[in-house]
Parts: C-alpha cells; structure tokens; sequence
C-alpha cells in the first residue's frame, strides 16, 4: 500500500491540499482537495471548539423536510466534535418569489456571501412552473451560483453495496462504480451571451442561447478536474462534443495544455454522445469526468442513476475563495413534499462534503457517511430505495434512524 503524504500548499489550481491518506483509502471517496478558504477568521479565532456560521437554504418542496434532518444531523455531529454551527436561514427560489417576488433577493445572496458555507436542499415546483425564464424559481439558483464564483461542481456518483440491487442496471454492470463528475458550473450554455427570443429572416420566432468558453475558464475547470483524479484513481476523461462544436475544440485544447502540469494523470477525451451511452454501457471505466456545464447537468443525472437513486446523491460547488454551494444533486420533488416520503440521505450527505470540502473537518464528515451507511445496513430505506425485505421509512424517521447511529 503506498502512502502519500500532502503538505499544505497551494496547488497549481489554487486550491489547497492537506493531509496524509493512503491510496486505497482515497479510492471510493470524494477527493481530498481542500479549499483555500479552509477555515475562517471567526473560527479561528474560537480556541475552545471551533464556530461556523453557515446559511441555510431550504427552498422548495421537499427542501425544509431533508434540511430538517440535515441540521439535526449535523448538531448532533457538531456535540461530539465540539464544533458549533451557526445557522442561518435564507430564502431562495420559489419560496424567495413568494416572499419577495424574486427568486435570489439582494439580502439572500448577501447574507450568503458572509457565511462559511452554503448548504442548500432544492428549489422549484409546479407553482412557479409557468413563469417567464427569468422569474423562475431556477434563476435564483444560477444566481446563486454565479455570485458566489463556485464553478466547479462536484458531483460524486459511487455505488453503494448495499443498494447495488436498487439501480435500473444489473449488478454486473454497475458494481464498483466510483465516478466523479466534475462540471463546470459558472460557464457554458447556461450563461452565454448573446440569448434571448428574437425573429429570423423569415419572420420566425426563434429562442436562442450561446454556448462559449474563454481560455481562463476552461483552465480553472481542468485543474480542479486533474487535481481531484489525482487524488482518485488518476484517470481523467475529459467529455465535449469537440467533432461538431468550437466551443469543444477550444475546451479540448486547453485541457490538452493544462495536462502538461499534470502527467501523472492519465487523460482521455470522449464525445458527449459517446460518454452518455459508456456510462451506461460500462460504468466502471470511468474515475473523474470533466465537462462543461450543460453536458455535466446531463451526465450527472445518468450517472446518478446509476447508484440507485438520485436521492443519494451530495455535490459541491466551490470557487477559489469564499463559501462553498453544498447541495443534494436531485431537485424539489414536489409531487411527494410535504407526504413525509421524501429521501433525506443525499442532504446529509450534502453536509457531510460541506464539513469535508469547506471545514476540513474529516473527523465529523466520515461519522455523517457513516450513519448513513449503518442506516442502510440496518436495512431502512425510504420509498426511493425501497426494495424487498427492506423496512420502508418515511423522511422523519429516516432522521430519527441517523441521531441514533450518532448518538453512539
Ligand atoms: C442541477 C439542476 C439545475 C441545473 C437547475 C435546477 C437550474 O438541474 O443542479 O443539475 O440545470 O444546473
Ligand atoms: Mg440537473
């Protein structure tokens, strides 16, 4: 077995790395880059248990359910770890229009912006469904996402043993699926210029949006990516649709250019098409994917299903400084909120790469993990996951199930 020791210094990509953590112990979890905005002033300055002030972003649906949970969950953490966390509510999205009629209010992203970190359960419902693009609940989130600079999205999808038979594929297919997808967040289609509804030359009504990249945005992105494969299993698949677009060919370039700094790293590139059916087809060939955010959007979701259920999924999305976007991969699943039936796991799981990503707080992160994973060993599982000789719970006692395990 062979142990890496990491210093504490800064990494080509900025980012901060510390720690000491054999390689087969990095396998199967989310890398261990840490951020440069590690711990803040505040905290430190707390010699007796440390303090963090983090806001609280339930929104919509089935969000306050799970982020009941979440909290208690990481109070409870918080108690045996002597760390106390400072909550903070917010409004975003659906509940933020309602409220405001906006869905990112100046004193949200403020109030966002002044924390340690973020952590958000989910917005959107059939509500606000038919408001103009702008208005919707989804704009808050963009915003969100764009003011606080975090364009890298991590979006772990691993195979958890216990669930291996909930997953639409057969067991030999996904068993051992470890993937990383990396995703650029801040970038891409989703925020391009020009866009907007307008006319043809044939006096067509047409809606348009644009897909670019610069040079700088590209780089930042793949070393994230090259960074966290090299604390993985050291492949990186770099995913674009570079036979058709420009938009790709400049992005394959690049991370061409940034794996000079990297070559411990094993590189390939795949085309977004390919990549979709691959990770279907054999999803155990890929360790860390990197692409651009509407290619990422989509993969993450396929990957997600992968392991079972959308509703186990956490990501991150950080930035070089400031406060990181911690927030469970699924949306707002409005058509069970408020039924008690809601999958709190993901949001748990959400907190857990909080504490690891933003806090570095290894300890109190793997205890989260691992009350999710004794929960599931002791054979609870919420509709989503539900499978036969399983007990079915609901999302409070799922919750209930969690304080006991970290009780203990
Ligand atoms: C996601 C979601 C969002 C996205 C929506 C809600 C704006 O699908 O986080 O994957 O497209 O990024
Ligand atoms: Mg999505």
């Amino acid at each position: 077995m062979t142990t890496m020791t990491m210093t504490t210094k800064p990494s080509a990509s900025g980012l901060t790395m510390r720690g000491s953590m054999t390689t087969s112990a990095m396998r199967g979890k989310v890398a261990s880059v840490r951020m440069p905005h590690t711990r803040s002033a505040r905290a430190l300055r707390v010699c007796a248990g440390k303090e963090y002030s983090l806001t609280i972003l339930p929104g919509d649906g089935i969000g306050p359910e799970i982020m009941k949970v979440a909290l208690a969950c990481m109070n409870e953490v918080g108690r045996k770890h002597d760390i106390k966390f400072n909550f903070t509510e917010a409004l975003v999205g659906g509940a933020a229009i309602d409220a405001h009629g906006t869905p990112l209010p100046d004193e949200t992203l403020a109030q966002c912006k002044a924390s340690d970190a973020v952590l958000l359960a989910a917005i959107g419902g059939y509500k606000w469904d038919s408001l103009p693009s702008a208005q919707r609940p989804e704009q808050g989130l963009l915003g969100l996402r764009a003011g606080l600079g975090v364009f890298a999205n991590l979006r772990p999808a691993n195979v958890l043993p216990q669930l291996i038979d909930a997953s639409t594929l057969r067991r030999e297919v996904v068993e051992g699926t470890d993937i990383m997808v990396v995703r650029e967040l801040t970038g891409g289609i989703y925020f391009g210029k020009p866009k907007g509804f307008g006319v043809n030359e044939a006096g067509e009504r047409i809606g348009f949006n644009t897909m670019v990249y610069s040079e700088p945005e590209v780089d930042r992105i793949a070393k994230v990516a090259f960074e966290i494969a090299r604390k993985r299993q050291g492949r990186l698949c770099s995913v674009e649709k570079a036979n058709v677009l420009e938009v790709s060919q400049l992005w394959k370039e690049r991370v061409i250019k940034v794996h000079e700094d990297f070559k411990d790293v094993e590189l390939s590139h795949m085309y977004v098409d390919n990549a979709a059916m691959q990770l279907i087809r054999r999803p155990t060939q890929f360790d860390t994917i990197v692409t651009g955010n509407i290619f990422g959007d989509i993969l993450s979701d396929a990957a997600s299903m992968l392991t079972g259920s959308i509703g186990m999924l956490p990501s991150a999305a950080i930035g070089l400084e400031g406060p990181g976007l911690y927030e469970p991969v699924h949306g707002s699943a409005p058509d069970i909120a408020g039924q008690d039936k809601a999958n709190p796991l993901a949001q748990v799981l959400s907190a857990a790469m909080l504490l690891r990503y933003q806090f570095g707080e290894e300890a109190a992160a793997a205890q989260l993990e691992k009350a999710v994973n004794d929960v599931l060993d002791d054979g609870y599982r919420t509709g989503d996951i539900m499978q036969e000789g399983k007990t079915q719970v609901g999302c409070v006692k799922m919750g209930e199930l969690l304080l006991e395990k970290l009780a203990k």
